[in-house]
């Protein structure tokens, strides 16, 4: 497949049915179908693809995919596959699913390619092209195409819907006619993109909620979602490279345990959340604990599949010990498919519209998202990718100089300043003579606004920027006006001026309301 070139027949998306059993997902919606249509691309979909995550052929169809009923024929026509689990062996097909690409083609899904070398390698040995969304950097640009942080984020959500069909009363505080309920206490373990997502689910279920994570930076955003933020009193940094948390020492595991063998006693529900990246997860919640635990508790281990947060977790199982509930579901974002698969839809829209959408598709090895991701390139292993280039190492502060003496700022003569004062003076005098009376007063005013309002910008702090911002555009409000007032179609200079404060004026309005609406786009759910 060449790399670029609008003139040929667009490229076909071939978007299969996932066949690994359990898996709910789909790598395209009739939405994102519909996108990736406008991005130039043809797009088959095999039929029932969409059937487990509740979308149906139809809606497909209607949104302009081709439907076909041939896996096989799928996989060999498709110049870019999109899946979500990685390709596999299904007695079904007769065939392993990376052995129907076609050379030169290219598949985008989860591959985890420290786990799949020989995947990556039959797939580097069929002369194929492979992303891996799970290699996909976290950095602020690469935001929307992180599939990685979408489940994450799903799977939290889900974990306290799990959480709350095993937990056998409310989770919010009731006071009725037959009595008092209290609210169920929820300890959040880890409050990294799921840890986070499970907070705001709990909250919006009424619970009580504590959270714990080693990195303090996260402190904030746990405050601000309502839950409390819980400490120890050892000081150990825990923020690791891009992000993410790292390994910490012993003692601070030993005192986060404490900690959490004393919420134990006291809450309903715990979720877990806690992983350093390629490591197993640690180890914080032992038997001893789950013991404590009052009967009818809850424990949700989302790092169930690398091994688990709690000592009695058992992957994809959920298992009664001790009289608790401990859920090691490791497909949370698959039981959640409609959701999982437009968000996730959404990011391979996003990247390949990063790729150049059809027309100028390309896999470029200097975009830093392309090439994290990129695993096999025409038939050759790029994974692991290089490392980034280490950050400057920190300037060693120079010595202060000993023997020269610290630079005098240049003196100003008294002499000159003063003779500059009495001369600005007289200017003023002369030009009380001869300006028309209302004159000195504007000028009075104009010097006064100008050092009032020069004190007043230059001191906000950058946190403040966007009430200023409202401000100034109050401000341009008034100028308009003014403006407006100096307008008498007369032709002279004073009509000039106005015509010019009511365009720069309008410029800053309209500048404003922008950049307030794509604030609030942020925020909006
Ligand atoms: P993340 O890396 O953003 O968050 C993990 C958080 O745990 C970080 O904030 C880190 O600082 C914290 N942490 C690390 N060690 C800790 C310790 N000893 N004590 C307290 N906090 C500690 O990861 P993300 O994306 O939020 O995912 C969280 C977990 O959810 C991962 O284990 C991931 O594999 C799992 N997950 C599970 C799914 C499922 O279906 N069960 C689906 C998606 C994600």
């Amino acid at each position: 497949m060449t790399e670029a070139g609008s003139s040929e027949a667009p490229r076909r998306i071939g978007v299969p049915r996932e066949r690994l059993a359990g898996e709910r997902r789909v790598a395209a919606t009739p939405e994102t179908v519909q996108r990736l249509r406008g991005l130039g691309f043809d797009v088959s979909v095999e039929t029932d693809a969409g059937a487990a995550a509740g979308f149906g052929d139809e809606d497909y169809r209607a949104a302009g995919a081709a439907i076909i009923p041939d896996a096989r024929h799928l996989w060999g026509e498709a110049d870019i596959v999109l899946k979500v689990q990685p390709p596999g062996e299904f007695t079904d097909l007769g065939a392993h699913e990376a052995d129907l690409l076609r050379p030169g083609a290219v598949v985008i899904s989860f591959l985890w390619p420290a786990k799949h070398e020989a995947l990556i390698s039959r797939m580097a040995a069929r002369g194929t092209t492979a992303l891996a969304v799970d290699q996909i950097p976290r950095i602020t640009r690469a935001q929307k195409m992180d599939a990685l942080s979408t489940m994450a984020n799903i799977a939290g959500y889900r974990s306290v819907i799990e959480a709350a069909s095993f937990y056998g009363r409310f989770f919010t505080g009731q006071m009725t006619a037959a009595g008092r309920v209290p609210p169920a206490k929820v300890l959040v373990i880890g409050a990294g993109v799921a840890g986070l997502a499970a907070i705001g689910a709990a909250r919006g279920l009424g619970a009580i909620v504590r959270a714990f994570d080693t990195r303090s930076a996260v402190k904030e955003q746990v405050k601000s979602m309502g839950a409390e933020f819980l400490e120890v009193t050892m000081e150990e940094s825990g923020e690791g490279a891009g992000g993410y948390g790292k390994t910490m020492s012993p003692e601070f595991i030993r005192a986060e345990m404490e900690l959490f063998a004393a919420q134990a006693r006291e809450v309903d529900i715990i979720i877990t959340t806690a992983l350093i990246p390629d490591r197993p997860a640690p180890i914080l919640i032992t038997e001893e604990m789950v013991r404590s635990m009052k009967k009818g508790s809850v424990i949700v281990d989302l790092a169930a599949e690398n091994g688990g947060n709690c000592a009695l977790t058992i992957p994809n199982t959920v298992v009664d010990r001790h009289g608790v509930h401990i859920i090691g579901y490791v497909d949370l974002p698959s039981r959640l498919a409609p959701t999982a698969s437009l968000l996730y839809g959404s990011n391979l829209v996003h990247l390949l519209e990063d790729m150049g959408g059809n027309a100028k598709f390309k896999i470029d090895l200097e975009n830093a998202v392309v090439r994290n991701a990129l695993v096999v390139h025409n038939g050759e292993v790029t994974w692991p990718p290089p490392k980034a280039p280490a950050p400057p190492p920190p300037k060693v502060a120079a010595p202060p100089p000993v023997a020269t003496a610290p630079p005098k700022p240049a003196e100003k003569s008294p002499v000159l300043a003063g003779l500059a004062g009495l001369l600005g003076a007289a200017a003023l005098l002369a030009l009380g003579f001869v300006a028309p009376p209302s004159f000195l007063s504007h000028l009075t005013v104009f010097a006064l606004a100008c050092i009032v309002g020069w004190q007043v910008v230059w001191n906000v702090t950058p946190a403040l920027h966007t009430p200023l911002m409202s401000v100034t555009n109050a401000i341009s409000g008034i100028i308009v006006i003014g403006g407006m007032l100096q307008l008498r179609g007369e032709g002279n200079a004073a009509s000039w001026l106005g015509a010019a404060a009511i365009l720069l004026s309008t410029i800053n309005i309209a500048g404003g309301f922008l950049v307030t609406h794509r604030m609030l786009r942020m925020f909006r759910r």
